[in-house]
């Protein structure tokens, strides 16, 4: 079967989902093709922290009702190191936040928009391969209800992951992979248990990294760092919430326990493709960039990726071809700088190993946390990098 659109998004995660409504609101017609089914995209457990430009986004397009309802205003974060902690009040600081807040939740908000406009999102499509994106005409064929479709579309858009179909057909002469992988990994769980403390607490201990988050006033979200080759079956219950009291701990303050309901274990990688463009396909979010999780920015840099393709390509249809040209430029340079702060926070917080080099490496993290923590310089960069850099051209 044929359809005919402007604009063919692969991928319905927060991306593919936001661009839909922002191209909407430029009365530029789409359609979302998903390999996955709603229900398990809506299972993801995910990122938990929006940037401020984030929130303006979604504010802007009128879906941040139940985001400004449930979502956790926060004013800063804890860092901790050498059974201390300290306070970064970036409000006081520089006047930002940040909005606590479960990818899950975004997606789930911008899925109940789409079945309200009836929007074309095709879930569970088999299949999936971009044709001609050299070409002026370029397609998106699927198979979905054991249907055979060919979406044809002035433009495709690869929201669909690292793992994606999208960049995997961009010519390998045409494209390069920055990638770094970290000799550590997350162990992250969601617990039925009020959180223990009112921000995050990101915490260097000699035993490794250890972050107190959230998802609501009654579900906390813990991490561990342990070997990137680690079983989760590794981890009773019992020894997540022993790593954590010791990791967490301070002097005057108890970690409340609570069921745990999910656990699993994440690699961290760095990854950074040279374009997020050629010829008629545009990439935005983890299709052509991944960061490690810690300074919590992977969704944040795909809503920013988003709201300037977005912008670009209202532009576009009113006549202006530039920004669209320049799309990859501005959105990898704002990545350079994201990646350069996810790198930074992880490399601060996380430990490697035993002997003397681990040990002369902590030092120096405790030396650096020192600086930072006691620097109202080094705490506004944090704080500015944090609560996000701006997004340029929209
Ligand atoms: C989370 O709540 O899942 C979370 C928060 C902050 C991070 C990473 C993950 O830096």
């Amino acid at each position: 079967m044929k359809i005919r659109t402007t604009v063919a998004i692969v991928g319905a995660g927060p991306a593919g989902l936001l661009l839909g409504h922002l191209l909407a609101a430029s009365g530029i017609d789409f359609v979302i093709i998903e390999a996955r089914s709603r229900e398990y995209i809506l299972s993801r457990i995910r990122a938990g922290v929006l940037e401020e430009s984030s929130v303006d986004v979604l504010a802007s397009l009128g879906l941040d009702g139940r985001l400004r309802e449930h979502g956790l205003v926060h004013d800063g974060i804890y860092l901790q190191y050498e059974g201390a902690r300290h306070h970064v009040d970036f409000s006081e600081l520089i006047g930002r936040t940040v909005t606590v807040y479960g990818q899950q939740q975004v997606v789930n908000d911008l899925m109940l928009a789409h079945d309200e406009a009836g929007s074309a999102v095709y879930f569970e499509s088999s299949d999936v391969l971009p044709q001609g994106i050299e070409t002026p005409r370029p397609s998106v064929d699927f198979v979905h209800g054991g249907r055979s479709y060919s979406v044809d579309a002035d433009f495709v858009i690869g929201a669909d992951g690292f793992h994606g179909v999208c960049r995997s057909i961009i010519p390998s002469g045409a494209i390069t992979s920055y990638q770094r992988e970290y000799p550590f990994a997350w162990l992250g769980i969601l617990a039925d248990v009020p959180p223990s403390t009112d921000e995050l607490i990101y915490a260097l201990h000699p035993e490794g990294f250890a972050m107190h988050s959230m998802r609501s006033p009654a579900v906390s979200r813990l991490y561990l760092q342990v070997e990137p080759d680690d079983d989760i079956a590794n981890w009773s219950d019992e020894r997540i919430w022993e790593g954590l009291h010791e990791r967490l701990g301070v002097a005057g303050w108890t970690l409340r326990e609570g069921e745990i309901t999910e656990k699993s274990i994440t690699p961290m990688r760095s990854f950074v493709a040279s374009t997020l463009n050629h010829g008629a396909l545009f990439l935005v979010g983890d299709a052509g960039h991944i960061v490690p999780p810690t300074g919590a920015k992977g969704l944040n840099a795909a809503i920013s990726d988003v709201a300037m393709l977005g912008a670009a390509l209202s532009s576009y249809y009113a006549g202006d071809a530039g920004p669209l040209a320049g799309y990859s430029e501005r959105a990898l340079s704002r990545q350079w700088k994201t990646q350069y702060f996810s790198r930074w926070m992880t490399e601060m917080l996380h430990t490697t190993g035993t002997g003397a080099e681990a040990q002369s490496r902590y030092r120096g993290q405790v030396g650096q946390l020192d600086y930072v923590t006691g620097s109202r310089f080094a705490l506004q960069a944090l704080a500015e990098q944090y609560t996000g850099l701006p997004i340029e051209g929209i």
